[in-house]
């Protein structure tokens, strides 16, 4: 492969962090974009992908620019949101396993928080450089806001009282840090950037302290990953989520690392009863600046280089499993030899999803949530089996086969739970008929929460 130092792609980005410390609304601030308040409860349940331009970071860090020259040398980010709620632990690992950097978001009012812990554990676990966004600096008593501010020049305008409650809360996220096997500094004050974490203060509801985050990722990523960034034309794609798209059928989010990929090309996946071979009908993205997750004017490609963020249309993705890689079919490759690498992985992800036959059924909207459904079905406090899965609308062929559970005479088994997904008209009518229970949710721990009282009952 050819390499050329000055061919970088884009670094990719995690944002991780306990639920509701702001990393939807800090990248809605850098995008100027409100995908945070569409969210079902205020809450992230799927994992997602926005490009930011070297343009965008430009104009972004205008201010800090005037003060701290520095050169952009990455053609964008690429960051990836994932959620902060317990039930989508593998998210974030999906997420953490595929970034170059992380971001990982505290509540400066709360502190550290379990999930924060547990995103540290994974980033730490994999190596993986990042940055602490002390979020919420808004909140501090008093605090005078400066819109889309360099933080110094923020702090620069702050009461002595301000500064003195900054100083308390970022000490005690510094004990709290250090308990946990890390030293933290701001980041304008680190003595040595190779043993202290760089923190950096923000809000994401006036933009403070994102100018420093932006170029904060850009020099770590370009000056001490150049090596890692440098292109390559092999492609290395992995997918993130399977999705039921309406007017596209199902669709995969891809994030290709490195690589090119063009329509028609034939690609081999990993799917649920073995591998799957198809060839790429579309390949879309959103615009700049925008969410892979949320539906809206996809710009189709004829091909596209990484480092991106894309929805593929292909045939057969019904069974694919998120998480696991993307291979392209080159001419020197041998199908067989595609099937037989991507067979390995599948048997690796089959290991740790159980499906026994007597149980209930689930349905999810994308593989992600199913896959949280399924470690919740699972944990110790639950233990009920799963005898059947599947993603999109719950259909008559779903409800028939959760009404086999009659037959085996346990009834309590009879039941759809249905996140995030309709429920089509004939298929409700024959689960009245056939008396299978389907539950909905919108929101997954409303969907827990159901099914707890459920069984109770049953079981009482
Ligand atoms: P999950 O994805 O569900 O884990 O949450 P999140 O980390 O993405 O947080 P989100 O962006 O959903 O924000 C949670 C709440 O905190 C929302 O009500 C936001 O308006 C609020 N919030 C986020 N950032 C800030 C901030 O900097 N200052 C203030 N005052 N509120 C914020
Ligand atoms: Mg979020
Ligand atoms: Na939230």
């Amino acid at each position: 492969t050819r390499r050329d130092k000055d061919d970088l792609r884009c670094p990719v980005v995690c944002i991780l962090g306990h639920v509701d410390t702001g990393k939807t609304k800090l990248l809605d601030k850098i995008r100027r974009t409100n995908v945070q308040d569409r969210e079902a409860g205020g809450i992230t349940q799927q994992i997602g992908a926005t490009y930011i331009p070297a343009d965008a970071i430009r104009d972004r860090t205008k201010r800090l620019q005037d003060t701290e020259p520095f050169d952009i040398k990455v053609p964008g980010l690429l960051v990836i949101d994932t959620p902060g709620h317990e039930s989508f632990n593998n998210l974030r690992s999906r997420g953490s396993g595929l970034c170059d950097i992380g971001i990982l978001v505290v509540d400066i009012m709360h502190g550290l928080e379990p999930q924060t812990i547990e995103s540290l554990n994974l980033l730490k676990m994999r190596k993986t450089p990042f940055v602490v966004a002390l979020n919420k600096v808004d909140r501090l008593y008093s605090w005078k806001e400066d819109p889309e501010a360099p933080i110094r020049d923020s702090f620069a305008q702050q009461n002595k009282d301000v500064k003195r409650e900054f100083k308390e809360r970022m000490d005690k996220a510094n004990l709290t840090f250090a308990e946990n096997g890390m030293n933290t500094a701001l980041y304008y004050e680190n003595p040595d950037v190779r043993s202290y974490l760089n923190v950096v203060p923000t809000s994401a509801h006036t933009g403070e302290g994102i100018p420093d985050m932006l170029q904060i990722l850009c020099k770590l990523t370009q000056e001490r990953m150049h090596e890692k960034l440098m292109y390559v034309d092999e492609v290395q794609c992995t997918v993130l989520e399977v999705k039921m798209v309406e007017g596209l059928g199902t669709t995969i989010d891809v994030i290709l690392i490195n690589g090119v990929l063009r329509e028609g090309m034939t690609v081999v996946l990993t799917g649920l009863n073995g591998p799957v071979v198809t060839t790429i009908r579309a390949l879309v993205t959103p615009q700049p600046m925008r969410e892979l997750r949320v539906k809206s004017a996809y710009v189709h490609h004829k091909e596209i280089r990484a480092a991106q963020g894309i929805k593929i249309v292909a045939p057969n993705l019904e069974t694919v499993i998120a998480g696991t890689q993307m291979y392209v079919q080159t001419p020197e490759d041998d199908l067989d030899e595609l099937k037989d690498e991507v067979n390995t992985e599948m048997q690796d992800v089959l290991s740790r999803m159980d499906k026994s036959g007597e149980g209930v059924s689930v349905q999810a909207s994308t593989l992600g949530s199913l896959e949280a459904l399924l470690e919740f079905l699972k944990s110790p406090a639950v233990k009920i089996p799963v005898s059947h899965i599947s993603i999109g609308p719950v259909n008559k062929r779903d409800v028939m086969s959760a009404s086999v559970m009659h037959e085996h005479k346990l009834p309590e088994y009879a039941t759809i739970l249905a996140f995030d997904v309709p429920v089509t008209q004939e298929a409700q009518q024959m689960a009245d008929e056939l008396n299978v229970k389907i539950m909905t949710a919108e929101i997954i721990y409303h969907l827990f929460d159901q099914f707890t009282a459920y069984m109770q009952n049953i079981r009482e």
